[in-house]
This record gives C-alpha cells, sequence and structure tokens, in this order.
C-alpha cells in the first residue's frame, strides 16, 4: 500500500484526531493503535475509555469551526470522523480548505446518509437494487403510494427524510398504522422534515457490508450484523444497536467483493459523475430477498456497533488504509486486506430506561476484570469499549448515556466468539444494566 507518512522518526510520527464519542470511535483507535507507524493520537471529545489511548481534545463533535481549529492548532495530519452529523454538516469540506486531510465525506456525498430521498435517487441512476418508492408531502399521496408500489398491501415502510437516529423508520402493519405515521412525520413533523419515504416491504436477512472508499474505488470491509432492537429475538423498540457479530455466514471476502461490485462501485461511479468525491466509509445495509440483495440504507460512516465486531478482525493496518482512502492519499489500487480467520461477537451494555431514557451516574464494577480477561486468555481476545461512560468526582466510571459499552470477543466459532463475549460482558455490573442474550445466536449457517 502506498503511504503518504513523513519519513519516519517517532518526532515525526503521524498525529491523528478521531472526532466522536462513542464505542465506535474507541474501536477504530484501538485498530490504529495497532499501527507501525506508532501515530500519536487525539480524540474530540472522547470519553474516559478513548482517555487511556488517545489526548482527548475538548471539543464537541458537533463544532464545525471548532474541530477545525483544533486540527490546525495541533498539525493533525489526518482526521478520521466517526459520526454522521458533523460529515453533513460540512467538517470535511471545512477541514480541506484548512489543507487538512479527512477520512470521511464532504457534505455533497454525506447526503447519501443525510437525505433518503437523495439516496433513492442515486441508486435508481446507478442502477443498483433497492426497494420500489416514491417520494411524498401529504398523508393522502402517502396512502396512495403504498397503493401504487405493493397494491396497498402491509406492512408497508415510511422512512423520514432526514438524519433521525436510527428512529425515523416506521413498519406500518396497517393502514390506520400508515396513516398515523404519516401524520406523525408530514403533519406535527416529529423529525422536522416536509417529505417522506414511502418504500415496498422487503424481507430476508439483513446484512451490513462497509466499503472503504478512495473517490474512485470503493474496497469492502468484513461483513456484519447488528441487532437493532432492544430485547431478545429482535422485539422491542430500535435502538442505536444492541450488538453485532461479523462476518456474516455466507458472505466471505468473494461474497463481500461481489456484492461491493454491484452495490458499493456503481454509487461511486454515480457520484463521480455528479462531480461528488466519496472519501471515506460507505455503509451499504442490505436485505438479502429471495430475488437477489437490495440496499436499505445506505450510511456515510462507520457502522456502530458493526465498526467493534469488525475492526478487531482487521490484521492490515487501519492507520495506511485509511491515509490512502483520504484526499492526498495514494489511493486504494492494489490493496488487500488481511482479516483474523476468528469470528468476533460483540454485545452491548446499555443503561435502565434506555432506548426511551438513559440513567447516568450508576457506578460501573468489573472493568479492569474483563479487560484483564482477554489478556489472560489470548492476547487481545477481549475488547472493552466506552460510549456512554462518564468519572465521578472520585475518580470512577459511571454510566452517563443509553449505550454505556461494548463487549466484543474474538473466537475460533461464532458459539466460542459469543461464549467469551458474554464471560467478559457478565463481569460488567452496574444497576439497571440491559444486555440482549442472543447476540450470535442461531445464526443460519454458521458452522
Ligand atoms: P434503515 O434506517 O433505513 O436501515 O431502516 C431501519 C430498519 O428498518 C432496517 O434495518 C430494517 O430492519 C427496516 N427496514 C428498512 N427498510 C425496509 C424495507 N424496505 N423493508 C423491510 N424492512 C425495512
Ligand atoms: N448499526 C447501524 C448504524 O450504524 O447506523
Amino acid at each position: 500500500m502506498s503511504s503518504t507518512a513523513p519519513a519516519g522518526t517517532n518526532a515525526n510520527a503521524p498525529r491523528v484526531l478521531v472526532v466522536g464519542s462513542g464505542a465506535r470511535e474507541h474501536a477504530i483507535l484501538h485498530a490504529l493503535a495497532r499501527s507501525p507507524a506508532a501515530p500519536e493520537l487525539l480524540c474530540a471529545p472522547g470519553n474516559p475509555g478513548i482517555a487511556a489511548l488517545a489526548r482527548l481534545l475538548p471539543v464537541s463533535g458537533d463544532d464545525v469551526s471548532g474541530l477545525v481549529a483544533a486540527a490546525v492548532t495541533e498539525r493533525v495530519d489526518l482526521v478520521v470522523v466517526g459520526p454522521e452529523a458533523p460529515l453533513v454538516a460540512g467538517l470535511a469540506d471545512a477541514l480541506a480548505q484548512a489543507g487538512i486531510a479527512c477520512f470521511g465525506p464532504t457534505a455533497d456525498g454525506a447526503r447519501l446518509e443525510g437525505s433518503k430521498a437523495f439516496c433513492k435517487e442515486v441508486m435508481e441512476a446507478a442502477g443498483v437494487p433497492s426497494a420500489a418508492y416514491r417520494v411524498v408531502a401529504t398523508v393522502a399521496d402517502g396512502l396512495a403510494a403504498i397503493d401504487a408500489i405493493q397494491g396497498g398491501r402491509y406492512p408497508a415502510v415510511i422512512k423520514a427524510d432526514g438524519l433521525a437516529a436510527g428512529k425515523g423508520v416506521i413498519i406500518a402493519r396497517s393502514e390506520d398504522e400508515a396513516r398515523a405515521a404519516l401524520h406523525e412525520l408530514l403533519v406535527e413533523h416529529r423529525f422536522g422534515t416536509e417529505r417522506v419515504v414511502v418504500e415496498e416491504f422487503l424481507s430476508g436477512r439483513e446484512v451490513s457490508l462497509l466499503a472503504i472508499c478512495d473517490g474512485v474505488r470503493a474496497l469492502p470491509l468484513a461483513s456484519a450484523q447488528d441487532y437493532k432492537r432492544i430485547l431478545d429475538g429482535d422485539r422491542g423498540p430500535n435502538t442505536g444497536g444492541m450488538g453485532a457479530y461479523s462476518p456474516v455466514p455466507g458472505i466471505d471476502e468473494r461474497a463481500a467483493q461481489a456484492l461491493c461490485e454491484t452495490v458499493h462501485q456503481p454509487v461511486m461511479d454515480e457520484l463521480a459523475r455528479r462531480g461528488i468525491v466519496f472519501h471515506g466509509v460507505l455503509y451499504a445495509g442490505l436485505m438479502l430477498t429471495d430475488s437477489g440483495p437490495r440496499v436499505l440504507e445506505f450510511n456515510a460512516r462507520f457502522g456502530d456497533p458493526e465498526t467493534q465486531a469488525i475492526l478487531p478482525r482487521l490484521r492490515s493496518d487501519l492507520l495506511s488504509l485509511l491515509r490512502a482512502a483520504a484526499p492526498g492519499g495514494g489511493g486504494l489500487d492494489g490493496v488487500v486486506l488481511d482479516w483474523d480467520e476468528r469470528r468476533a461477537v460483540t454485545v452491548v451494555l446499555a443503561s435502565a430506561g434506555y432506548p426511551e431514557s438513559s440513567s447516568s451516574g450508576d457506578l460501573i464494577e468489573g472493568l479492569d476484570a474483563a479487560v484483564a480477561m482477554g489478556v489472560a486468555a489470548a492476547g487481545d481476545a477481549v475488547a472493552v469499549t466506552h460510549a456512554g461512560t462518564a468519572t465521578d468526582e472520585l475518580g470512577r466510571i459511571v454510566t452517563a448515556g443509553g449505550r454505556v459499552l461494548s463487549v466484543t470477543a474474538l473466537g475460533a466459532n461464532l458459539d466460542a466468539a459469543r461464549a467469551a463475549a458474554y464471560a467478559a460482558a457478565e463481569l460488567i455490573t452496574f444497576p439497571g444494566r440491559q444486555m440482549r442474550r442472543d447476540i450470535g445466536a442461531g445464526v443460519e449457517g454458521a458452522a
């Protein structure tokens, strides 16, 4: 892989700033810390777990001008952006103006995630298989669209056209539910949007496939599956993600490459035709239906919690990969990724009340024991990544949000990874802890 790293004394170690404060960013930093280039790691704003790996800058992940100023002051070589909001708000554009390389798309590319209607239009132009859809602005047009798309059959899918923190998709089981959902989105403006996408209901198996993109080409990472609902058996409300495993049985490297050629690469080509040069992660949420793969959504960033399951298996140097893909890097031509054969399972620990609310200030115990378990067992076979944690006045780690921690374990097969992840997760306790018990269990096709 080509590298733009300055000739390498330690004083010249590349400086990398990761933007965000969740377990995804913690996992990205874990992987960057393994780089042979021994980068100096910074994170804005980070969290108490990340503080062990990176110097924290007290700048919010939403503060575009503050982040650019910090990157300039710190003479950062590369910024890696975790969450979507700063990308949609133009962080990559502002960094480009300041002459700083950013792994993460400019605002025009991030619209793939920021606008469902734009995303659908690009897919249509690119010939990427997706669900049939209509963009509507009134309740009556929405109901008419359900008639037109699937002959008035239910369930039907209704999506807010904008960022909605994973909560903007409603699966309506009846016309009454559809009318209520359309009313909520288009009359009460629950997510502040004027339009909704009404979409054909698809069934099948869901897979997340993330690709690293250098503006021209897309290179797939290992496949993963996340678990969006709060309760075992996919019951209860949607969350930001309660766990993940990687890879998905049947979606090996060859299958991932084939999917990337029918999904990610045509989107890259279509964006390029529109003058949009996409550097960053193109994340496809796919439904593997009886009639082939179809895209449910694109995100313009690493997935959470998929990243916590994917990156511990990456043997290649993440830093040189992201540098190559960022503007001014050498590009991804000829890059081949090397993966650990083991399987990964990530279990999310959430606080009481999540996802409707969350609790904070509850003492978290057993973190050291869980981390030590990984070290004792097999190198870094267990990783604990922080999301909603804080340090109290006594220096103890306490809860501070909905999703509190992720625990990832590697194992020779999915069952072994799952057993190790739950053994470590059980050691970590706090009042009201919620965790699904079925992450990676009963997976079709698993050895
Ligand atoms: P999205 O945010 O678009 O990924 O949607 C969130 C979840 O809603 C997905 O992970 C699917 O479980 C479900 N979903 C979205 N679109 C569809 C669809 N067209 N058919 C069936 N389920 C869908
Ligand atoms: N795991 C879903 C997401 O990152 O949007």
